[in-house]
């Protein structure tokens, strides 16, 4: 038995997230220069993997800090409830600050950030989101940089979890329906 067992079928292959990330990290360096002093902000837990890829590949200098926000339960679905766990250890103001996401579903969570960062006064703040759902959106975000657009499924690796598992997967894959609903689930 597998942890790859409980995936019903890779949706992102490693292969392609590395080379998306690598491209992502292109973009971002042509944005800022060294002279910015960039501050990637990695929100916790999710987008850790992600940070820790595209870090490499961002060729300008920056400093990294964490922020840990939760809104989800052990569920699959957004409560709309957003808490922040740990915050960033230090002042943001007069930084460029850019927020890493690994996904972007209903926009509740990014919302709260931008509003939250925002009003600690940065240089600028902008927003690199991994993944988003566009269908789930009930809040507009605006995202400045976006790795995928997916369908809504059930995703998870790369960071991604179902209660608090299978962020280790090198792929985004999708769950089999049993895995998490259970096997009577209609
Ligand atoms: C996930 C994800 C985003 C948020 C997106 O976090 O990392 O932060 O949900 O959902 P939304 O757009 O509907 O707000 P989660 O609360 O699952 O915590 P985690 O990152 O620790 O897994």
């Amino acid at each position: 038995m597998s942890l790859h067992d409980d995936v019903g079928r890779v949706l992102i292959s490693e292969q392609a997230l590395q080379a998306r990330v690598a491209e992502l990290g292109r973009a971002i360096s042509a944005v800022y220069t060294d002279a910015d002093h960039l501050l990637i902000v990695c929100v916790l837990k999710g987008a850790f993997v992600f940070l820790a890829d595209l870090t490499r590949h961002v060729d300008v200098w920056h400093a990294v800090d964490f922020m840990e926000i939760s809104s989800y339960g052990a569920g699959t679905v957004s409560s709309g409830v957003v808490r922040i766990l740990l915050d960033l250890g230090r002042s943001i103001e007069g930084r460029h600050v850019l927020v890493v996401e690994d996904i972007v579903d209903s926009g509740r969570t990014l919302d709260y950030i931008r509003r939250n960062l925002s009003t600690r006064r940065p240089a600028s703040l902008r927003v690199c989101a991994l993944l988003s759902k566009p269908s789930r959106r009930e809040v507009e975000v605006p995202l400045d940089f976006v790795g995928f657009e997916i369908p809504d499924e059930f995703v998870v690796g790369y960071g991604l979890d179902f209660a608090e598992g299978y962020r280790n997967l090198p792929y985004i894959g999708v769950l089999k329906r049993e895995v998490y609903a259970g096997p009577d689930a209609p």
